[in-house]
């Protein structure tokens, strides 16, 4: 959650031109929609995108001299000031693509780093930020300097003045990882603190994850009926929100929280960087996994999530998958059922079709992971007496705890 204000590109914010290079990759964009969307949320003004194929990248300059001559002539004709690609550029691409376009040119990882940094709101995620800003720039920097090393050799014990300079740079991002690991090694103490405390309560955890945008902080705020921050901007949302929510169903509370959103190619500093966040997921018992059912694009973004759950450790934990944006479905795509069971990596969920702009289909919902608590709370246990296991039911509020 997080009070930022929405960022709305006008006319004085700096023009981008995005490009997006085709290379056999099943995830290629050729509309460059969600890139366009990530400039925009990071402040940017697109003003023209350019997409072509190739075999391979260029290992200059990812693209052709001809291509990069044509993207620098449309940055030129638009009066842009940037130039963003899809793909991620090694140092030397990136390099060299700024030298002949004499303009900066970033890529999508880089795009993603800078909007974690502007919307990172809590100490901790402005940590983790920083973590994996410093890791990213530790990368970018050993290449960048690898040259100047290999003359290194002859030059007496230190080498020359360039392994000096690479050495200082190296030793002071060194030092300011390994501070900020350690800060955040503090914040994910109290966390596990906090995370023993509910279990020792017996509280049911539901996390909500899906891709960004899909909607999560809004379905959040419509069930607990908090005031999360949510706007159509990719990852509005990087700091993770509890609160408890009473489900009438079954006479319980459940701790429900709203986490980080997950995109494609999320870059993997950031995965790791948000371990502390993405940890809520993966303590859950239940997992609302969110979908933006009127995006064409939302069975991709159903894998990449679930790519970013294995890396995590959390693709096992019972999910619900909530279809949510139903109002937004022209009448003809509109499902026939609100709830039905579906398949998801060979396992049978539940899917449940809401609005949480129109609170359709949420009492469904509700009832869905009111079923996934009861269900825990049949637990197996050993009947004394006899040597067979058997199952009881306990009553909800030996389990569960109002704070
Ligand atoms: P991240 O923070 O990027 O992970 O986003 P999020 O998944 O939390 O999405 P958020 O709740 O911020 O919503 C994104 C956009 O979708 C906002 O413009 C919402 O108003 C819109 N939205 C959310 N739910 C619905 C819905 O049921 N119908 C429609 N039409 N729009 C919705």
């Amino acid at each position: 959650m997080t009070s930022a204000p929405p960022v709305t590109p006008s006319n004085a914010a700096p023009g981008v031109i995005l490009v997006g290079v085709g290379i056999g990759q099943a995830s290629f964009d050729a509309t460059l929609d969600e890139l366009a969307q990530l400039a925009e949320s990071a402040g940017f003004r697109v003003c023209d995108k350019v997409v072509c194929r190739r075999r391979a990248p260029d290992a200059a300059l990812y693209v052709g001299s001809g291509k990069a001559d044509e993207i620098g002539a449309l940055a030129a004709a638009h009066g842009a000031s940037e130039v963003l690609f899809d793909q991620a550029l090694s140092p030397a691409q990136q390099r060299n693509l700024e030298r002949h376009l004499k303009m900066p040119v970033n890529d999508r990882v880089l795009l993603i780093l800078d909007i974690f940094a502007q919307r990172a709101r809590s100490h901790e995620g402005k940590l983790q930020v920083e973590l994996a800003r410093l890791q990213y720039l530790s990368t970018r920097l050993v290449r960048r300097w690898s040259h100047l090393e290999r003359q290194s050799g002859g030059i007496g014990l230190r080498g020359g003045p360039g392994e000096t300079q690479i050495e200082l740079d190296r030793r002071m991002i060194a030092v300011a990882i390994a501070r900020t690991r350690e800060r955040l090694e503090r914040v994910k103490r109290q966390r596990r603190t906090q995370r023993r405390l509910r279990e020792r309560r017996g509280a049911f955890n539901v996390s909500l994850v899906g891709y960004t945008n899909a909607g999560k902080s809004t379905l959040f705020n419509a069930l607990v009926k908090a005031r999360a921050y949510a706007a159509d901007q990719l990852f509005a949302t990087l700091d993770t929100t509890t609160r408890q929510l009473y489900l009438g169903e079954v006479g319980c509370s459940v701790s429900l929280s709203d986490t980080v959103g997950f995109i494609r190619d999320l870059p993997h500093t950031l995965v790791e960087a948000f371990a502390a966040t993405l940890q809520e997921a993966r303590d859950a018992d239940l997992l609302l996994h969110v979908v933006d059912a009127s995006n064409p694009q939302h069975p991709e973004q159903i894998d990449n999530v679930m790519q970013v759950l294995h890396e995590i450790g959390a693709a096992e934990i019972p999910q619900i998958l909530v279809f949510n944006k139903i109002d937004a479905l022209p009448p003809e795509r509109r499902p026939q059922h609100p709830r039905d069971v579906t398949e998801l990596e060979g396992r049978a969920v539940t899917r449940v079709f809401v609005s949480a702009h129109t609170g359709e289909g949420l009492g469904l919902l509700r009832q869905a992971v009111a079923e996934a608590v009861a269900a825990r709370l049949t637990v197996p246990t050993h009947d004394e007496g006899d040597s067979q296991f058997g199952t009881i039911t306990l009553p909800i509020n030996n389990l569960i705890i109002h704070p």
